[in-house]
């Protein structure tokens, strides 16, 4: 029985990514799946280095491609130092953002600055290669509650926090593209309802796809 998956959990600001990656570990650990939860840009002692450089600070920062660039650096030491030895080791993987997030933040957030799909997909052959999460689930809400609601839960609100209404409009249409494009991979579950709600139908979607499949 494969018991090692790579499951990564994508959408804008406020979606609640966290809480429902968290409640899928746990829903996995009692099945008897060894989870690792981890987060992008982050989850491995450089990539939160690098993480401090890009989440705080000015909007303006850096532009899309040094930003980019940022965060597969932070990828490929994630990947390295955590993702694949606890693969190795049989644990599925459950990820607080991954690749997705660069697609649609640096290829088509910014709009006319944006990478755009081809040198996000370039880079990515370049640092990752071929490995691909078994399955990514995109919570989608509407941007305006999705940015209310992580401004409010955010002491040290971040960069992207602050970017405007049509940078999160960009990214919604991004996550929703991405889904079209590998529907194999990814499910879009609708995150304006509650946690209950949500975890139940994420936890359906991971049983279907990968538990029973
Ligand atoms: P978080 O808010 O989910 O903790 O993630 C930190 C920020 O990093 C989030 O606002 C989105 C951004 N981000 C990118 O812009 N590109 C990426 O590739 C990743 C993984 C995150």
């Amino acid at each position: 029985m494969k018991s090692n998956f790579f499951i990564t959990f994508e959408g804008g600001e406020g979606a609640g990514k966290s809480t429902q990656a968290k409640l899928l570990s746990a829903f996995l650990e009692k099945e008897g799946y060894p989870c690792v939860l981890t987060r992008e840009p982050g989850g491995s002692s450089g990539a939160e280095e690098i993480r401090n450089l890009v989440v705080k600070g000015d909007v303006a920062k850096w532009d899309a491609m040094t930003e980019a660039l940022l965060m597969f650096a932070a990828r490929r030491d994630h990947l390295v130092k955590t993702v694949w030895p606890a693969l190795k080791e049989g644990k599925t993987v459950i990820c607080d953002r991954f690749a997705d997030s660069t697609m649609a933040y640096q290829g088509f957030g910014y709009a006319d600055n944006g990478l755009g799909q081809a040198t996000v997909e370039r880079l990515y052959q370049i640092v990752v290669g071929d490995f691909k999460p078994d399955l990514t689930i995109i919570l989608d809400m509407p941007v305006e509650a999705g940015v209310a609601r992580a401004l409010q839960r955010d002491a040290n609100v971040n960069r992207y926090e602050k970017m405007g209404l049509d940078f999160h409009r960009n990214l919604r249409k991004a996550f929703l593209e991405i889904e079209k494009k590998e529907p194999g991979r990814c499910v879009v579950v609708n995150a304006d309802r509650t946690i209950e709600e949500i975890s139940a139908d994420i936890i359906s979607v991971v049983q279907s796809r990968l538990l029973k499949a």
